[in-house]
């Protein structure tokens, strides 16, 4: 049976509502720190375009499933699954993977809050430069004038040595993201989806347009769309594809939660296609803000996780206007985290609703307080405890840290299961008739879709889930 849940009560606005808190918590960290960071390392182009592939053959398809289960079943995830299953002759055992998803938004919550206090850190201590800057009557200055590049980059370090200073950060940001969840999907999520969004935008625009006037624009684009296919292995399309899942919020169940608040049928084609290519454009975009500052002053794509922070607020120093583009360029990171950090707290809160019945402000006070628990394991990974291996005896995570560990068995293990559960469920096992009819789809729209969810997907996931787990099998 399924549960009688307070979230049936609630929804989006409108449809526009819907896309742009979908296309918020798809934009996020992801897109902005974690794929310039893996496009930096693996070379550009030739990992831009299996990307690109892997968004529109495996990610748009799974978008439009997630979407369409959410619609058809109006509750939380494990409950809009076993009634899909229920009106489809399935088993409701199937509702397991809505479970697994929902486990697995509460375990990357627990680490992307620790991450989004850096932002909120780095946020603070350039618009603080900023007021400085304003004050001495001089407000189109370089950023963090008078310091050395050294110091610059101690300030990372200093950070992470930080315990009490990176407590306080997580802390400040759950604690914004656990407000508006709480605040329901309507007055919360919505308004503040609807409210932040157009402001991100006009940010990215305006920083990617600065990029081209003071930075290196041919060589960025250069860099990210000129493939060089010797640097395709096995290991970079395996990175691809887990980053085309993470940067859609796939495998997590956030899109059936957020599907099930839709409340009128057809159309979930053309919003499914449109929520993927924002979530790429941004992608793209962030790309085109970030190399052409990276490489106008000389600084290597591929300094990894710590690009954005360490050489980055270097080039804001050198560059005129530096410490209002520092200021705006963190809050632009900020702002997209904060949507995102809110679909996934409000994966298990609306299991809690739902499955348990609980209100909406235990449910994410639950959560939302558990995963700021969870992600004190993760913020001392960089200081305390970066010697403890929690999973240690498994080789592929005998060398990484806290913090790693729960990224690494969230993407490389629990996306990819819940992806793969999720095209199996749709392709083979959902009425082909209740698909046709919620989603609006047209006969040969859904017999591509049909090829892309039943065969390729669950094929390439396979693919990606075996890869990542055994990394022997690629040789490397
Ligand atoms: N898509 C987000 C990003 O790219 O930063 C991360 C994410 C958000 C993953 C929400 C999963 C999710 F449910």
């Amino acid at each position: 049976m399924v549960a009688a849940s307070q979230t049936t009560g609630e929804g989006w606005s409108s449809r526009t509502a819907f896309i742009l808190a979908a296309v918020g918590a798809a934009v996020g960290l992801g897109n902005i720190w974690r794929f310039p960071t893996l496009a930096g390392e693996s070379g550009g182009g030739a990992f831009v375009i299996v990307y690109i592939a892997c968004v529109f053959l495996l990610g748009l398809p799974l978008v439009l499933s997630e979407i369409f289960i959410g619609r058809a079943g109006q509750t939380d995830a494990v409950g809009s699954i076993r009634r899909v299953a229920t009106q489809s002759k399935a088993s409701p055992g199937w509702s397991i993977f809505g479970g697994i998803g929902a486990l697995a938004a509460f375990l990357i919550l627990s680490f992307y809050s620790v991450v989004a206090g850096w932002v909120l850190y780095y946020a603070g201590v350039l618009g603080a430069d900023f007021v400085q800057a304003l004050l001495a009557g001089d407000p189109f200055r370089g950023a963090l004038a008078g310091e050395s590049q050294a110091q610059i980059q101690q300030r990372l370090d200093d950070m992470f040595a930080n315990v009490g200073l990176l407590l306080v950060v997580h802390l400040f940001f759950m604690g914004l993201t656990l407000f508006i969840v709480a605040r329901g999907v309507h007055a919360g999520i919505e308004k503040a989806a609807t409210i932040l969004m157009p402001i991100f935008f006009a940010l990215l625009v305006g920083l990617v347009i600065y990029g081209a006037i003071e930075g290196d624009m041919g060589e960025a684009m250069t860099f990210l769309f000129t493939p060089d296919w010797s640097k395709l292995t096995p290991a970079v399309m395996n990175s691809a594809l887990g980053q085309a899942l993470f940067s859609l919020s796939l495998g997590v169940a956030g899109l059936i939660t957020y599907g099930s608040y839709i409340k009128s049928d057809g159309g979930l084609g053309p919003t499914s296609a449109m929520i993927a290519m924002a979530d790429t454009s941004v992608a793209l975009l962030a790309g085109l803000m970030i190399f052409p500052i990276v490489f106008s002053v000389g600084l290597d794509p591929a300094s990894g996780p710590t690009l954005v922070f360490q050489s980055l607020p270097f080039a804001f120093q050198t560059m005129p206007g530096g410490a209002l583009i520092g200021f705006l360029f963190f809050m632009l990171i900020l702002v997209a985290a904060v949507t995102s950090s809110i679909s996934l707290l409000e994966v298990p809160t609306a299991w809690g609703i739902g499955e348990r019945g609980w209100s909406r402000t235990k449910s994410a006070a639950i959560f939302g307080g558990g995963a700021f628990v969870f992600g004190i394991f993760s913020l001392l990974s960089f200081n305390l405890w970066s010697d403890v291996r929690i999973l240690g005896f498994w080789d592929i995570f005998a060398e990484t840290n806290i913090f790693d560990t729960i990224d690494g068995f969230t993407g490389k293990i629990m996306l990819p299961v819940g992806a793969l559960l999720t095209s199996l469920f749709v392709g083979w096992k959902a009425d082909r008739n209740l698909v046709r009819t919620t989603t609006g789809l047209s006969p040969a729209m859904f017999g591509l879709w049909r090829f892309l969810i039943a065969w390729l997907c669950p094929l390439a996931v396979t693919v990606i889930l075996v890869t990542g787990l055994f990394p022997a099998i690629l040789g490397s």
